[in-house]
Parts: C-alpha cells; sequence; structure tokens
C-alpha cells in the first residue's frame, strides 16, 4: 500500500510533540519557538488528554513534552500521571527546575520517560547563551542530581557557532557523567535565531561532525548523536530503498512527527509555522490519515525544486529542509540553501 493513500499511515511511527506551554524562564538567543501570542499560555489538561485519546489506533513512537519550559507549566505532574504506560516519554527541559522535580515525575510513571536536558556551552558561556546568569550551574546541578539517583538524561546541545574548541571542552565536562546520550544538532533559523551560521555552511558543520566523530575516551556518556549534512556517499541510507522507505525518506514533518500547541492546533514543524498551521482536529485520527492538504503535503513534489532536479540524492534527500527553504526563499519550495551541491544552481 502507498503511503499517500493514507491508511499506511497508520502503521507509521510517529513521534508526538506537545508544546504544553509557551512560558520559559530563559530567554535564549536562538530560541527557535515563535512567540505565539495568540495562542493560550497552556495546554490543559482535558485538551492534553483529549488529544492522548485520539492516538489509539496509530503507532506512536514516542510522546515529547516540551514548551516553552515544560516544568513551569502549572500542571505538569497532572499530565505526567495521566499518560498511558504504553507510551515511551521524553521530557524536553531547559534543567533549571530539575532537582525539584525529577524524583516526583519518575514515582509517578511506570513505563519509559527520559530527561532531555539542553546544554549549550561550560560555564558563563551557557549562560549569555540563554541569557540568565547561574543557569550553567542549575543545569550541572540537576544532572548530578540524576545521576545520583540511577538516572541518565539525554543532553541536548544545540550548535550556533561553528567552534569545535568549545565541544570539545562540553565533551571533558560531560565525560565526567553519566549520559544516555548527547545529542548535537545545528541551530535552525527560525523566530529568534537568524541561523547566519548554520545556515551558509554544511561543509563547516560536516568539518565538525567529523571533530566529534573522532573523539574518543568517552566516560560515562553512552552514545553520541551528531549527523553530517548532505553527506549521502557514506550514509546507511544509500542503499536500495524499498518503496515505503522512499515515500518516508527526507524531512519527517508531517510523516513521522507533529506538533500540538496549547490550544490543540497542529504545526508539522515550528519552522513550517510560517507556511501552515492547523485547526484542532476532532478526530485527528481521520485527519492523519486523509487530509487532503496532509496528503498533498506528502507527496512533496521534490522534483519541483528545480536546483534538485538532477541530483543523485534526490530520493533520499528530497529537497533537505523546507524550513530552511522557507526562511531564506519565503518559499518551501527550494533547495535547502545549506546544501553545497544545490548551491550553484541557486537563484
Ligand atoms: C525549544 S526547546 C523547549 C524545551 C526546553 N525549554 C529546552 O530548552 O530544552 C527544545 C529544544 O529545542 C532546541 N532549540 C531551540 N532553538 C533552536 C534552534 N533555533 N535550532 C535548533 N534547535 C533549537 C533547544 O536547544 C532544546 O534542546
Ligand atoms: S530554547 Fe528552551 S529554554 Fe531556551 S528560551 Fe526556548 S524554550 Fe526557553
Ligand atoms: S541538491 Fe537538493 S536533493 Fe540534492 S542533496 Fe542538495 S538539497 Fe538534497
Amino acid at each position: 500500500m502507498r503511503l499517500t493513500e493514507g491508511k499506511a499511515f497508520a502503521h507509521v511511527p510517529l513521534d508526538v510533540y506537545f508544546i504544553i506551554t509557551r512560558i520559559c524562564n530563559f530567554n535564549c538567543s536562538y530560541c527557535i519557538r515563535e512567540p505565539m501570542t495568540s495562542l493560550p499560555q497552556e495546554m490543559s489538561v482535558d485538551l492534553f488528554n483529549s488529544i492522548c485519546n485520539s492516538f489509539q489506533r496509530l503507532k506512536i513512537r514516542k510522546l515529547i513534552i516540551t514548551g516553552g519550559e515544560p516544568l513551569l507549566h502549572p500542571k505538569f505532574d497532572e499530565i505526567i500521571k495521566r499518560i498511558p504506560d504504553s507510551y515511551d516519554i521524553v521530557v524536553c527541559t531547559n534543567g533549571w527546575l530539575l532537582k525539584d522535580k525529577l524524583l516526583k515525575i519518575t514515582e509517578m510513571r511506570k513505563c519509559d520517560i527520559l530527561f532531555q536536558i539542553s546544554l549549550d556551552a561550560v560555564g558563563d558561556n551557557h549562560d549569555k547563551i540563554v541569557n540568565l546568569p547561574g543557569a550553567f550551574k542549575e543545569v550541572i546541578q540537576g544532572i548530578q542530581f540524576a545521576n545520583k539517583h540511577n538516572i541518565k538524561p539525554i543532553i541536548s546541545t544545540t550548535v550556533g557557532h561553528l567552534d569545535a574548541s568549545a565541544i570539545i571542552q562540553l565533551f571533558q565536562l560531560l565525560k565526567e557523567f553519566n549520559i544516555d546520550t548527547w545529542k548535537i544538532s545545528a541551530e535552525m533559523p527560525c523566530s529568534r535565531s537568524n541561523g547566519e551560521n548554520m545556515l551558509s555552511d554544511a561543509v563547516g558543520w560536516n568539518v565538525l561532525v567529523k571533530t566529534v566523530h573522532s573523539l574518543n575516551g568517552w566516560g560515562g556518556i553512552q552514545k553520541i548523536v551528531c549527523d553530517s549534512m548532505f553527506n549521502f556517499a557514506n550514509s546507511h541510507l544509500n542503499q536500495q530503498l524499498s518503496s515505503l522507505a522512499k515515500e518516508l525518506a527526507g524531512c519527517g514533518a508531517g510523516k513521522q512527527k507533529v506538533y500540538f500547541r496549547t490550544d490543540g492546533s497542529i504545526s508539522l514543524c515550528p519552522l513550517l509555522d510560517r507556511y501552515k498551521v492547523y485547526p484542532p482536529q476532532e478526530d485527528f485520527y481521520s485527519w492523519w490519515l486523509y487530509s487532503k492538504d496532509l496528503l498533498e503535503f506528502r507527496e512533496f513534489p521534490a522534483t519541483r525544486l528545480d536546483e534538485c532536479s538532477d541530483c543523485e540524492w534526490l530520493e533520499i534527500c528530497k529537497g533537505g529542509c523546507h524550513g530552511a527553504s522557507l526562511y531564506k526563499y519565503n518559499s518551501i519550495f527550494h533547495a535547502d540553501p545549506r546544501c553545497p551541491m544545490a548551491k550553484s544552481k541557486k537563484r
């Protein structure tokens, strides 16, 4: 069955993001979130539950609870308590409140819950990025507290400047802890981020990735995830793709990931909010499977991207990040502006 027939999407693993609050105590210089001032500050517990109930016939891979700062939601505990045990949960946090909340949250849950803590640099450099003195100290204490209680967090590092020495410094710090996964990603252009560095430089990014991959002596870090860009020759994706994998290839927005905002409205990716946001759906299951709009979006006509038309990786890449194209060209119908292979053909 082709995915474009819709029904097949009931079997595609889906990551569901809940932006449960717009409020945050940090003020990160690169924050991806649009202010969303017309929306309620928080998602209500009832709305959260009713959205969760609409997932019953879908194959949910994990629920990601995010914000703003999700631990600031006044009913955070209630939200977590009510999530069915069958789901894996990831809580994305800036770490400031972790010490206060961690034990209560883990006690409430029988199923898997992972904490993803954002940490972008060491010492004052982190505080400057998040615009809050003392933030670094609190995050480190949060990680120490988690380790003391046998919890290994995920650490998420967003890189805004191609500075290998800053990443190595962070590595030296993190390997002293027990870390489930260290995820290192490039800053994306959206909202407060103008993405100047990362937008222009996939080549520089790939040099940084090589440096990360050559780090050894990981100490307590179990896994490091830091993927190169537009480097398909060495990728596991560079294989004969099944027809299903072909349809799922490229960006996962609207196929393998979806975001719910505080009023229940639906976003396919924060970077695409300026392109389209969908109203709350009473019957999310039917909408996800059969909405004409979504079917069209999934059939994204990569061949219409002039800059990619003769690219040998088109089937795998499908033009890269449409959000980056939107940011740079005000249209999703261009090649990812970071792609060095598309650059020469750029208008
Ligand atoms: C938007 S935050 C929300 C949750 C929580 N406040 C936090 O900071 O972890 C979720 C993740 O998005 C990342 N992020 C924020 N702005 C970004 C950007 N412009 N590009 C890429 N990632 C970004 C953050 O570093 C964090 O890991
Ligand atoms: S990235 Fe997270 S911590 Fe930073 S301002 Fe945005 S929501 Fe807050
Ligand atoms: S030319 Fe287009 S399809 Fe090819 S790698 Fe670059 S963005 Fe992807």
